[in-house]
């Protein structure tokens, strides 16, 4: 394609503008291209959908190869949770505990399979280990979740479970594993937009070929694509009505990040992270996303009936929702002035530095790549620790450690943001720094860290420390008896 094509291509699809490219039996060239007045496809012209959602404690998941209708004409065919692209819905309340069975339907291309809850305080064999404790090609696994965290209830939040399968786990989100999970907690303010007033909105990015296809090829250097999907429909509508909603909002992509905004200039009240919810409502007329990074945010349509509104990633100047406000409808709900305090973890006895590098032309933490042989912070359970990140690179990173979620101690030296007091996936801009503080409760065993732009991880930008006893006190030695 020439580049005067791309780039009449280009500037329609910022200004909004559907194109259709002459067709017929001549050689496309920049001089036969036309703007047609009736696009093959109305932009906004399909309603934005969400998930199925499970809301029981056993749950039964097939991983199945399924062709989802993301464009119009042909389907793409994708690796799914439940045969929707984003899989199944999760919902559950915080306390009790759920068993999701997992089934590999795959074929033995794709691999062994493994499903990390991410967000989730899981024990070391129900995290989703990247190198163990795999699902076959015809296997299944459940995996255990029990909704508590250091005997008290988890906090409410959206988690999202995706594949975490160590060297092609950005492959294997890539081509559809990821599905979101809901936790309800009856602790968090009962007057915030409920039922059919909150929503999730899952972005992600995708390249397609022209038979709508999304063949994977790996960059080290990140994998993305130039349609923007919002819960797997590209350029959606929704109807809403002139009150306020909660929009849950996950950043699904391999890589992009995404800075929101709303067209009509409206603010988002953020009220929680990936952790749950902020002591405090946030006002922010604009937020950046990062891949993995959840912003749980009510958005106010009172006044603005009859109006449309986008909901516009400002990086790209791409409209990746139209926000349709038809409906006059009475407004129940408000946003208390505090929200949730921060749970009180203590004082960190010890500090960790973990830089995330590029190094001998990989990406690498503190210089070293991903090995499964290799632990490199042995914390105790039941103990405080502050670790530092740092960014020597010139890319950003999207830092995320799994097991107990972290509060942020400091940012490039100064205060942390008012938006982000507890989360556990951090954005790390080049030449940034952040410390926080985290208390490794409840489980023993082996938990990742790693950058979630997952072309990164499975380069090597990935390490694991494993949660340890207290100085076990010495046994008095005996003579082992011979086994039998
Ligand atoms: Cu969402 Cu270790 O990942
Ligand atoms: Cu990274």
């Amino acid at each position: 394609m020439t580049k005067v094509l791309l780039t009449i291509l280009l500037a329609a699809t910022i200004a909004g503008i559907g194109v259709r490219l002459a067709a017929g039996p001549k050689t496309i060239t920049a001089t036969t291209v036309v703007r047609s007045t009736a696009p093959t496809r109305a932009v906004f012209s399909h309603p934005l959908v969400f998930p199925p959602v499970n809301v029981n404690a056993h749950v039964s998941i097939g991983i199945d190869e399924a062709c989802v209708q993301l464009l119009d004409g042909p389907c793409t065919n994708m690796w799914t949770y439940g045969g929707t692209y984003p899989g199944l819905t999760i919902r559950r309340p915080t306390g009790q505990r759920t068993d999701v069975t997992f089934t590999n339907n795959l074929g033995p291309e794709a691999g062994e399979m493994t499903i990390h809850n991410h967000g989730n305080h899981s024990s070391a064999a129900n995290d989703g280990q990247p190198e163990s404790l795999l699902i076959p090609a015809g296997g299944s696994r459940t995996y255990t979740y029990e909704g508590l965290e250091e005997g008290n209830n988890q906090r409410g939040k959206m988690q999202f479970y995706h594949d975490h399968r160590m060297d092609v786990t950005a492959r294997n989100v890539w081509m559809g594993l990821t599905g979101l999970y809901i936790v309800d907690d009856p602790a968090d303010p009962s007057t915030l937009p409920s039922g059919a007033f909150d929503l999730p909105l899952a972005i992600a990015d995708r390249q397609f070929d022209a038979k709508n296809q999304i063949p994977y090829v790996f960059n080290p250097n990140g994998v993305t694509g130039d349609k923007f999907l919002v819960n797997g429909i590209y350029q959606p509508y929704l109807e809403v009505g002139d009150r306020k909603y909660r929009f849950r909002v996950l950043n699904a992509s391999n890589f992009r990040t995404y800075f929101l905004e709303l067209s009509n200039g409206d603010p988002f009240i953020q009220i929680g992270t990936e952790s749950g919810l902020l002591p405090a409502p946030v006002t922010r007329s604009g937020m950046r996303i990062g891949p993995a990074e959840r912003l749980d945010v009510v958005v106010n349509f009172a006044g603005e009936l009859g109006q449309n509104v986008y909901l516009v990633d400002t990086l790209t100047g791409t409209q990746l929702l139209e926000l349709r406000v038809t409906q006059h409808v009475t407004d129940d709900s408000s946003i208390p002035a505090t929200l949730r305090p921060l749970p009180d973890i203590g004082e960190p006895s010890v500090t960790r530095n973990w830089s995330f590098d590029h190094t001998a032309g990989h990406w690498t933490i503190n210089g070293l790549r991903f090995d499964p042989n290799r632990v490199d912070a042995n914390p105790v359970l039941g103990t405080t620790e502050k670790w530092v990140f740092t960014n020597p690179t010139a890319q950003a990173h999207t830092v995320h450690i799994h097991d107990v979620s972290q509060q942020c101690l400091r940012r490039n030296g100064g205060p942390c943001y008012a938006y982000e007091t507890m989360k556990e996936t951090w954005y790390l801009a080049p030449g940034e720094s952040i410390e926080v503080k985290l208390k490794f409760t409840d489980h023993l065993g082996m938990y990742m860290l790693h950058c979630h732009m997952v072309e990164h991880e499975d380069d090597g930008m990935m390490t694991q420390f494993e949660v340890v006893r207290a100085n076990p006190t010495p046994k008095p030695r005996s003579t082992p008896a011979p086994r039998p």
